[in-house]
């Protein structure tokens, strides 16, 4: 490879073959009800679509997309608080007979919802629809403690396909044969193949982000439910979880060790026996020094993206939006470039001296 890198876009994965249907097991601790879509967004407006009561309760710690399928629906959102070890602060949840769903997750392969257990069990006495986004707790071998309604997965998210997003519900799911978001699938067939032809160095521009991006706009645009494409179907199909799961904990094992020597806090959050986490989150102490770092990283060409931006309709204060600096740990990447990574963060600490 002749622009080498660390982070950013995965490569679409090629289909093996020879192993089939590993995802199964892990999706199996949810439930075996489950459908294929093309995104996460798609999996939450199927739900946001199907509840009668309109008003949500969010965690204030997410991305814009999952909000977009609640205010294409009309939803009144109410916001809880996530502290800044990506917990759900209990009292900042109030349950009253206006709200239709709840909505919880994991942050980065950690069971920190679990506390969440005795209010869920009241909520379903109440006929509140319960949700958990897996979308970074999905490989992460802890116990189920809360029974949800609906899980949804932004699978694209950890491997490289054009789309896919999946619903697993307690109940059957019955949805009609739906179109595929042909369009999207495309644009981002057509950034791969830039990405590939920059990093083997028969292009010298990174056009690649462009064109991702644009890829990324067109779903943002279109609200449909789409299914999945059967490209990346057969890709999930085929694709080696287990061995995903051993490499992802083997790299997110050596960062959490060398950046707790270099003085990194916070990263206790992380169970260094059970989680699978989708990026070791670094919490900075304040904006300027995370951005500092996101800077000096990216002169040497680590990607290290935000999670998240703000979206403008939280209204509540959340520090992680301005501290937390996500390290990629992915399958892509061996043990050295693991140590590449930690060199670069130790110069960077090394230059604040
Ligand atoms: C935790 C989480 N859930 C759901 C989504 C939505 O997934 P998608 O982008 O596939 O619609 C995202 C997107 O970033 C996410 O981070």
């Amino acid at each position: 490879m002749n622009n080498y890198e660390i982070g950013s876009f995965f490569i679409h994965e090629k289909i093996e073959p020879s192993f089939s249907n590993t995802i199964n097991k892990y999706l199996q601790k949810y439930s075996q009800n489950h459908i294929y879509l093309d995104s996460g967004r798609s999996c939450i407006r199927y739900i946001a679509k199907l509840i009668k009561r309109k008003v949500v309760l969010l965690p204030n710690y997410l991305c814009d997309s999952i909000i977009q399928p609640f205010l294409e629906e009309n939803y009144e959102i109410i916001f809880y608080e996530i502290s800044r070890d990506f917990k759900p602060l209990l009292q900042s949840i109030v349950i009253d007979e206006r709200i239709g769903l709840f909505y919880h997750m994991g942050y980065f392969g950690t069971n920190s919802n679990d506390s969440l257990i005795e209010l869920v069990n009241v909520m379903k006495q109440k006929n509140i629809i319960v949700v958990e986004d897996i979308t970074h707790t999905l490989f992460s071998s802890s116990k189920k403690i809360i029974e949800s309604d609906y899980y949804i997965c932004s699978i694209r998210k950890w491997i490289g396909i054009p789309d896919g997003g999946i619903l697993l519900s307690r109940n059957a799911i019955n949805l009609d044969t739906i179109e595929i978001n042909d369009v999207f699938v495309q644009l981002n067939v057509y950034a791969n193949k830039l990405k590939s032809a920059f990093l083997n160095g028969s292009i010298l521009e990174p056009k690649h982000l462009e064109a991702y991006q644009k890829a990324e706009n067109y779903l943002e645009k279109h609200k449909n439910l789409y299914q999945i494409s059967s490209n990346s179907f057969h890709t999930i199909q085929h694709f080696n979880f287990d061995d995903l799961i051993k490499r992802r904990r083997r790299n997110a094992l050596f960062l959490l060790d060398e950046l707790t020597k270099l003085g990194f806090s916070n990263l206790n959050v992380i169970d260094y026996i059970n989680s699978t986490p989708i990026f070791v989150p670094l919490v900075l102490e304040n904006e300027e020094q995370r951005n500092q770092l996101k800077e000096f990283l990216v002169r040497n060409k680590i990607y290290t993206p935000i999670h998240w931006s703000k979206p403008e309709i939280v209204s509540t204060n959340n520090i992680l939006y301005e501290v937390e600096l996500s390290i990629p740990c992915d399958h892509r990447y061996s043990i050295s470039d693991m140590r590449r990574v930690i060199n670069v963060i130790a110069d960077f600490k090394e230059s604040k001296k």
